[in-house]
């Protein structure tokens, strides 16, 4: 088992990763310093799927799968049950599920009382090596995704790699980009050890996935601790995001997984800086070879590019008028460019809809 400690202005999290530490869990929410009494907020799959001892008996509510109970009124039903329980200002949320419970529980936590301790245990791979760590809350308005939330930090997260066995394969592969993606931006070993272990990673392999998600984990803490509110260093994280949140968008939020999304996402970033002439194409295709041997992506080519064009310059990291572009300058560095040209971001996305 190994920690990260992540220091912030506002609070502080323990982060805990190991393969096979979740039944430890109540030892580690004591040793974190949190009394209860707890609630656990879930999911009736997840609960159904993973071993529910380690709960010790604490009361749960659960909240409806998917995205689309990402919303103010599963907060509000959240938070009748959460005073109904009588909860109290010492009370802990233990958060255990994925990105969707993670951001809904963390909001609701933020709210109640104004604000009560949360503990996050990711049961997904995105939830383990991102959502779970830096603090951010919310739900979607049908203006947008995540457009209503807070900044409230865990003051736990356990990330147990076994933990992942359950996961669908879909739902697993969706959080292999975001791993690839830390390779990526900060880490050229973790990149390596991606490609040339595979197959024990499609495997689930629990030791390597301890090694990939402890890895990705410590860069997000540093990144987050460096930059707690979001300024210029964590749009690094945004890796891919440009494109993908555009084809996203494009395809109306179905059918592409988030995780999908920002493996199109990279390629075309990839594409974007061979074309800028920051990287060789050689570093272009060894990138999209590690993504592509994640598996099969959804087809895209019916999408629109004008939808999606129209969908980036609309994007959050729009400023001065200008895309901000998260692109690669070698495996394992990335940089910020305003300087894309519409003709680039065009032809890139001509060719990854082919
Ligand atoms: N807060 C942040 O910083 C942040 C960062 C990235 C993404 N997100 C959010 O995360 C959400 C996506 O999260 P996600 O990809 O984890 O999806 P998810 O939470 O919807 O989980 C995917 C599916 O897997 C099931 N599941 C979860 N763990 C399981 C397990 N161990 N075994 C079997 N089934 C399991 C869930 O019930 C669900 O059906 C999005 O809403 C996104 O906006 C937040």
């Amino acid at each position: 088992m190994r920690t990260i400690q992540l220091k912030l202005r506002s609070a502080s999290s323990r982060i805990v990763v190991g393969p096979g530490i979740y039944p430890e869990l109540p030892g580690l929410i004591e040793d974190t310093g949190l009394t209860g009494p707890f609630l656990v907020v879930s999911q009736q799959r997840i609960l159904s799927e993973i071993d529910t001892r380690p709960l010790r008996g604490w009361p749960v509510v659960t909240i409806p799968d998917g995205e689309r109970a990402k919303t103010l009124g599963t907060v509000r039903k959240l938070l009748d049950q959460m005073l109904e329980l009588k909860m109290t200002r010492s009370s802990t949320v233990i958060a255990l599920g994925g990105g969707v419970v993670g951001d809904v529980a963390g909001f609701a936590a933020s709210l109640l009382l104004r604000g009560v301790a949360v503990v996050q245990v990711p049961t997904t791979l995105l939830a383990q090596v991102d959502s779970s760590v830096g603090g951010k809350t919310g739900v979607n308005h049908r203006v947008g995704k995540n457009l209503i939330g807070t900044f409230h930090q865990p003051r736990l997260v356990v990330a147990d790699p076994t933990l992942l066995d359950t996961l669908p394969e879909r739902e697993y592969r969706s959080g292999l980009y975001e791993v690839l993606k830390y390779g990526v931006i900060r880490d050229a070993t973790l990149f390596s050890r991606f490609e040339s272990g595979i197959d024990r990673i499609r495997a689930r392999d629990a030791g390597l996935l301890d090694e990939l998600v402890y890895r990705s984990l410590r860069i997000k803490a540093r990144v987050v601790a460096a930059d707690e509110k979001e300024g210029d260093l964590r749009r690094i994280l945004n890796f891919g995001h440009t494109l993908g949140h555009a084809i996203e968008a494009a395809a109306g939020y179905r059918r592409i997984r988030h995780g999908e999304a920002v493996g199109y996402g990279m390629i075309g970033a990839s594409r974007i800086a061979v074309r800028m002439g920051m990287i060789e194409s050689n570093v272009g295709r060894r990138i999209a070879g590690a993504i592509d041997a994640i598996g099969p992506r959804p087809d895209i080519s019916m999408l629109d590019i004008a939808t999606m064009i129209e969908s980036i310059t609309h994007d959050k990291k729009v400023r001065d008028g200008r895309v901000h572009f998260v692109l690669p300058e070698k495996i394992g560095s990335v940089v910020m460019r305003p300087d894309v040209g519409r003709n680039h971001v065009r032809s890139t996305l001509r060719e990854l809809i082919r």
